[in-house]
């Protein structure tokens, strides 16, 4: 049973792989699976000043959570801030997520050296790399009253 159950996801998985082709399917989820005991809660369940969802929360990873909460800093290389949406205003029901991941000064400066990536509710990636919809949506962001280092959620 075990091993038909696991041969199912499996077609399933590259089913839904090859109707992706386009939008990054493959990469690595920038999200781990244990986000909620190794990440922190840096912005509590609110309603989102943007994107399609209404309610969200920001976890970051240990690396990004001074930067993040201090605003001021850059995010060290690799350091994690992810959006988690949710169906409900409890934040209970995960509908999908959105991640940023610093890279190396310089790598992307087009989208402050960030790797920017959507995933579905189950962290699967539909968009990675430098999606001109997460970069032009998050320039205005870079610093001031707008943001931090291209983060946008207010305090
Ligand atoms: C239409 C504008 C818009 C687009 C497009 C957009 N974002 Fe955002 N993003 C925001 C806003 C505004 C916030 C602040 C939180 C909120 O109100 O949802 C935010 C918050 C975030 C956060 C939480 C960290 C923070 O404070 O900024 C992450 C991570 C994020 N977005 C990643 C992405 C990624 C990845 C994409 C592309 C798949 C994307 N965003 C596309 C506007 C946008």
């Amino acid at each position: 049973m075990g091993t038909s159950t696991s041969r199912t996801r499996t077609t399933i998985a590259s089913a839904w792989c090859f109707a992706s082709v386009l939008a990054g399917c493959g990469a690595p989820a920038v999200v781990p699976a244990d986000y909620e005991r190794t990440y922190q809660e840096v912005r509590d369940c609110r309603r989102s000043g943007d994107h399609d969802l209404n309610f969200i929360r920001v976890l970051t990873d240990p690396a990004a959570f001074e930067a993040y909460q201090q605003r001021d800093r850059a995010f060290p290389l690799n350091a994690v801030v992810m959006k988690v949406e949710y169906a409900d205003q409890d934040c209970t029901d995960v509908a999908g997520f959105t991640a940023m991941k610093k890279l190396e000064t310089g790598a992307a400066t087009e989208g402050g050296d960030w790797q920017w990536q959507k995933l579905d509710g189950r962290r699967r990636v539909l968009e990675d790399g430098q999606p001109p919809g997460c970069v032009g949506c998050h320039r205005p962001c870079q610093g001031g009253t707008q943001g931090h280092d291209w983060t946008c959620t207010e305090p």
